[in-house]
């Protein structure tokens, strides 16, 4: 067994190497081992300092060691209330929940753990809303070629992934992917049978894939003509990344219900639907629930995060900066030969490469760079929305090494 060990002040603590992790294998991890953050940085147990072009997977919008988050989260356990249930409620949750209606068109918000959980209980309360508002056979869910939408049952039905559906089957029924086009889904969305449409405005793991405004307005009216659910899985794009605080207030395209996770809590568990009114006036006590879900604590940091990621200069920075980092890369591109396109905005970007974006991403570790891919051969890049010209510059002069 070969091990590793940290260089902590206090103890020295052995971690086991990945091969005889105790964690189930579903993930292939990294073989460095971060024990610290630092504003745009991590730091392994070597000492060994990494620039976060990742973000946790688009959670870190804040990067690390936040003042902020540490003093929220130091005021919230001062109450000794880490969590109460969804019995009894909270101020915090209820804050909260006020803070994301006055930003959006929401009328109400229902919290839980995750993105998958958020979508999963878009789904219920779309069949809520279309049982009371159709026929019992309105329940069919409609999912995008491309989409992710998390890995539990339905949001996986919901999932376009064949590697990641196929060894689950059957997934959950009423679930089917349409193909990005507007005759597909003209045909596909039939009021009598269609509960909802699920879309990312920007799919992220299906390789940043920036869906057109024109076809997100027209797919807007035939939902709105059909009376077909039209959810926003903002999971990944949302709250800030590409310069607004909800990615659809750039599109102008209003959806009835909205999913939000990854950067709510600045890296606490947490998701969040936001409901329409006409959809929330159709749920009831007992139609879902969570045990853990908008719970005082996490509340509490998502309040902060949530007001910081709503920062005009913050957005406008994301924006200014998301331009001409793409201006960047489109120069690295153009100069490395081995990049067949770019796609993004703000500050989520996708640049599909020659060779496997996952031997890149390795070669990143040796330079000290931390990316992500979104399939084989797109590499992607989600800084945190705090990264400066100057730290961004860095990442894009070696991510132009290691493209080669
Ligand atoms: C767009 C989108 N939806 C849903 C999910 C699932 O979120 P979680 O991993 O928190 O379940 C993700 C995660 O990457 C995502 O990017």
């Amino acid at each position: 067994m070969t091990t590793a060990t940290l260089p902590l002040e206090e103890e020295v603590v052995t971690i086991p190497s990945s091969e005889a992790s105790a964690l189930l294998p579903t993930y292939k991890r990294a073989p460095m081992q971060l024990v610290k953050g630092e504003g745009v940085e991590l730091i392994d147990s070597e000492g060994k300092r990494y620039l976060d072009f990742a973000s946790g997977i688009a959670v870190n919008a804040l990067g690390y060691g936040d003042a902020g988050i540490a003093q929220v989260i130091s005021e919230a356990l001062s109450t000794g209330l880490i969590h109460t249930s969804n019995l009894y409620q909270t101020a915090a949750g209820e804050q909260l929940a006020a803070r994301l209606i006055e930003r959006s068109f929401a009328s109400q918000v229902f919290f839980c753990n995750s993105g998958a959980e958020a979508n999963e209980g878009a789904f219920k309360f779309a069949r809520r809303w279309a049982r009371k508002t159709g026929t019992d056979a309105k329940v069919e869910i409609i999912a995008l070629r491309g989409s992710f939408h998390g890995r539990l049952f339905a949001s996986l039905a919901a999932t376009d992934r064949p590697s990641y559906r196929a060894p689950f089957r059957p997934l959950a029924g009423g679930v089917s992917i349409c193909e990005r086009d507007l005759r597909d889904l003209d045909t596909a969305l039939d009021g009598e049978t269609v509960a909802a449409v699920i879309v990312e405005p920007i799919q992220g793991e299906g390789g940043v894939r920036v869906l057109d405004a024109d076809f997100l307005r027209r797919l807007r009216a035939m939902t709105a003509e059909r009376e077909i659910a039209l959810i926003f899985d903002e999971i990944q794009c949302g709250l800030g990344r590409t310069g607004y605080f909800f990615a659809y207030e750039n599109v102008g395209v209003v959806p009835d219900m909205l999913t939000i996770a990854k950067p709510l809590a600045g890296g606490l568990p947490m998701g969040a639907v936001l409901v329409s009114g006409e959809i929330g006036a159709t749920i009831q006590p007992g139609d879902h629930g969570t045990t853990f879900g908008g719970g005082p604590l996490v509340a509490a940091v998502a309040g902060y995060v949530v007001d910081r990621l709503s920062d005009p200069s913050l957005l406008k920075a994301v924006r200014d900066n998301g331009a001409w980092l793409g201006g960047q890369l489109d120069t690295v591109a153009r100069r490395s030969g081995k990049v067949r396109a770019i796609r993004g905005t703000g500050y989520i970007w996708g640049l599909d490469v020659v060779e496997s974006a996952n031997e890149i991403v390795k070669r990143g570790w040796d330079e000290g760079l931390l990316a992500l891919t979104a399939g084989e051969h797109t590499l992607r890049i989600l800084p945190p929305l705090v990264m400066d010209r100057d730290d961004l510059m860095r990442g894009v002069q070696i991510l132009e090494r290691i493209i080669g």
